[in-house]
């Protein structure tokens, strides 16, 4: 099978990338990423090094002519590529609309005239907006985003959606909760607690810190890709959680015990500081995968006890790789190497 995948310079992408590869040996990997402030080839490190079965093409999405030139001869077009922090779509969302809508459009209409048998678009529970206190996210739940980032993610999924019912278009729409695990940008709210912490820096909790998260390991977001990918119906959605939900400030909280346990020294919880709330923040995310469960036979292999272990080991086994980040390094480095700026 050749995949042409997008966005597989950034968190989820690259982790699928290494999964896909080293669960199907005969695969052929396109990785397509525009390399944004988010996108870092050191994610694919041992991935370039080992598989010549992988290659990497810098490019947009929504550059109709490469994404048509690479798309011939491709199997399944998977679709990871997107502008995905909520705080950045509340200060500007003109790159959300530009990479998320019209970058969909755009990768679609490429797709739509080569043969191919599969589009996956990944997109987020956070397109059908807030839980109260119970209740969860089914496949059948409305869609009512909340916030710029949720509402092109939103519109991304109704596009895909429209393409399969006017072209019969081979698209599958997978939803997953929030993902946490190795090479996850320190903007976001895990990486920046646990790098936060390392560096003996304020550890900011928008609000109360009584937002609830359902958090799944990344691993796990990366098996069900690859159940729907195989066995998924063409037409459907389906939602992929690993029934975690947890309070942030639950979540600080346990970061804070599991560093000073694995470093025999206490890591206090003076260090959090309550910040004010993010602008329309959501309340509740829970999601209800029983479809993926029932249909495609997928189950999490992580609690969330083991994965954010194997996370916090793995922040701390690779201070380089997010101190190089957090100090802007690689972004200089890609300018000049890509003669940018
Ligand atoms: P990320 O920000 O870490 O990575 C996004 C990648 O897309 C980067 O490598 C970036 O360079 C690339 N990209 C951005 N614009 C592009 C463009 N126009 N053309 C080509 N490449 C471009 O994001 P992530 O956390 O890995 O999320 C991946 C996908 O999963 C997104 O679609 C996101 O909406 C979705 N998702 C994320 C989570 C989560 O918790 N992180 C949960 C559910 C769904
Ligand atoms: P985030 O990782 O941005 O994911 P999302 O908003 O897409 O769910 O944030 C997860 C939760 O953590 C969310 O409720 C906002 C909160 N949060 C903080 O309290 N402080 C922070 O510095 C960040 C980045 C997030």
């Amino acid at each position: 099978m050749i995949l042409l995948i997008t966005g597989g310079a950034g968190f989820i992408g690259s982790n699928f990338i290494r999964y896909i590869l080293k669960h199907h040996k005969n695969y052929k990997v396109i990785n397509l990423d525009k390399l944004t402030y988010a996108g870092n080839l050191e994610n694919l490190r041992d991935i370039d090094k080992s598989y010549k079965t992988y290659s990497f093409v810098k490019g947009d999405i929504a550059d109709r002519r490469l994404v048509n030139r690479l798309v011939k001869g491709v199997d399944a077009v998977i679709n990871f590529a997107a502008e995905s922090h909520v705080d950045r779509s509340i200060i500007d969302s003109s790159d959300f609309i530009q990479t998320n809508v019209v970058g969909t459009q755009a990768l679609l209409e490429a797709a739509i005239s080569a043969k191919i048998t599969r589009y996956i678009q990944i997109s987020t529970d956070e397109v059908y907006g807030s839980l109260g206190k119970s209740g969860y996210f089914t496949e059948k739940t409305p869609l009512a985003p909340n916030s710029p980032y949720s509402a092109s993610k939103a519109a991304g999924d109704v596009l895909v959606r429209a393409y399969c019912h006017t072209h019969k278009f081979p698209g599958i729409i997978a939803r997953c909760s929030n993902n946490y695990g190795s090479y996850q940008f320190p903007e976001k709210f895990i990486p920046l607690m646990i790098t936060n912490a390392l560096e003996n820096k304020p550890l900011p909790i928008y609000g109360d810190g009584l937002n609830v998260r359902d958090w799944i390991y990344v691993d796990d977001h990366c098996s069900a890709i690859d159940a729907i990918l195989h066995k998924g119906k063409v037409g459907e959605v389906y939602n992929i959680g690993g029934n975690s939900e947890r309070k942030n400030i639950d979540v600080v909280k346990i970061i804070l015990k599991k560093i000073s346990k694995r470093l025999s020294m206490p890591f206090s919880t003076s260090l959090i500081k309550f910040v004010p709330d993010r602008k329309g923040h959501d309340r509740r995310y829970a999601i209800d995968s029983t479809k993926i469960r029932k249909e495609l036979g997928w189950k999490p292999g992580y609690n969330f006890d083991k994965g954010l272990d194997t996370t916090i080991d793995w922040y701390l086994k690779n201070k380089e790789w997010w101190q190089k980040i957090k100090s802007g390094e690689y972004k200089r480095y890609y300018k000049k190497m890509y003669r940018e700026g």
